[in-house]
Formats: structure tokens, C-alpha cells, sequence
């Protein structure tokens, strides 16, 4: 006796069903259980969507940063602590245009967050003269930023300027003088 008879006998056996009622019973059950799976959520949409791949900027100044605050929407959020650039485009609600941190993105906001401040003046990453505990409660922020965002260039100074608030002395060649920016 071969397999196919076999299994066709003992489907008549146990199920009382003719082999043909079964196998029109079973497909009906297979469609009716892949309709209803289909209503519900399945694991993976609970699964974080892969983010894409971050823009890396390299080595910026703090006035090419402004350019990444969240008013040219095809460029990623950027806001610089300790130097390093993070993108913080994943947090809109907070960094977009109107979020309650937008004073943030575009700049280096190491010496606000240290200070806990929201003033224009202390929108940048000069750090000078800041307390133990401003720079302890700084490292607090640099570390959940690095837990969060990703790392996308650094802050460099602008070439003969004063930015990040470093004195810069340029020497004037014809008066033999130094000008201090
Ligand atoms: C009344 C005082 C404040 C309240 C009630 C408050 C509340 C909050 C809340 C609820 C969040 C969201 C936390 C989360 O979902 O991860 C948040 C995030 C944040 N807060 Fe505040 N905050 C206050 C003051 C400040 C100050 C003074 C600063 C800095 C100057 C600051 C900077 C931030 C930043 C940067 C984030 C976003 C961090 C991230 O990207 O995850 N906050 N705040």
C-alpha cells in the first residue's frame, strides 16, 4: 500500500471526513487564519524601523554649525557638545523648528547646558570659567548624548578667528603689531 493511500485512510479514520471534504476544510482554515493574522500587529512592526544612515559633517566651525538648526529641512539637526557634532534629528519634537530645545540645534550649547541655561550669550562651547559642578553636570549631558545620538564631526575653529571664544592674535605685518580679535 503506498504512503498517499495510507494517509487518505487514516484522514478518513480520524476525521470521519472524506478525504476531499478534509482538504477543502483545511485550505478554507489556512485562508481564514492568514485574513484574520493580517488585522493584527505582527513582532516586527514592533521593531524599530532601521534609522538611516547619518550625514557626517567632519570638521565644521561653530558658524558652518548654524547652518544645520532645523530651517533647511533637507539637513540633518545638529547641535555640538565638547566640540563633538551629534545628530539629534531623531528628536525632532525636542530640536525641530519650535521644539522647546530649538535654541540648541545649530550650536555648540556646551556652556548652556553645563550652566542650565537657556540665554542666547551662552550658546556656545566656551567653556572658561565654568564651576566643577557646571562641568560635572556638562559630562552628564555629553554622556547621554553619546548613549543617544550619533557622533557625526567635530567643532574646529574658524581659521583666524576668535571662535569658541579662543583670543586670537594676528600679526600684522606692515605696522609689526599684534591686533588682538
Ligand atoms: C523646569 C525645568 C525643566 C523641565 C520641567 C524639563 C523637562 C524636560 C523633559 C520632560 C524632557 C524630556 C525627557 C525625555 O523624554 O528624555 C527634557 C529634555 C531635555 N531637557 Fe529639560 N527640562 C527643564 C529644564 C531644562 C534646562 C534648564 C535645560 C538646559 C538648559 C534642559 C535641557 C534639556 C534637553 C537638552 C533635553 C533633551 C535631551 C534629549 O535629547 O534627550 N531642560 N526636559
Amino acid at each position: 500500500m503506498g504512503i498517499y493511500s495510507t494517509v487518505m485512510e487514516t484522514v478518513t479514520e480520524v476525521t470521519g471526513l472524506s478525504p476531499t471534504a478534509f482538504f477543502i476544510i483545511l485550505a478554507m482554515m489556512v485562508v481564514v487564519y492568514n485574513i484574520v493574522s493580517g488585522m493584527f500587529l505582527g513582532p516586527e512592526d514592533f521593531r524599530q524601523k532601521p534609522q538611516k544612515e547619518p550625514i557626517q559633517v567632519g570638521d565644521i566651525t561653530e558658524s558652518e554649525l548654524r547652518a544645520y538648526d532645523g530651517s533647511d529641512p533637507k539637513k540633518p539637526l545638529l547641535i555640538a557638545i565638547k566640540g563633538q557634532i551629534f545628530d539629534v534629528s531623531s528628536s525632532k519634537m525636542f530640536y525641530g523648528r519650535g521644539g522647546s530645545y530649538s535654541m540648541f540645534t545649530g550650536r555648540d550649547a556646551s556652556r548652556a547646558l553645563a550652566m542650565l541655561s537657556f540665554k542666547p550669550e551662552d550658546l556656545t562651547g566656551n567653556l572658561e570659567g565654568l564651576s566643577a559642578e557646571e562641568l560635572g553636570v556638562l559630562e552628564d549631558w555629553e554622556s547621554k548624548f553619546i548613549e543617544k545620538y550619533p557622533v557625526v564631526g567635530r567643532v574646529v575653529p574658524a581659521p583666524n578667528s576668535s571662535e569658541n571664544g579662543e583670543k586670537v592674535h594676528i600679526q600684522d605685518n606692515d605696522r609689526n603689531e599684534k591686533i588682538e580679535s
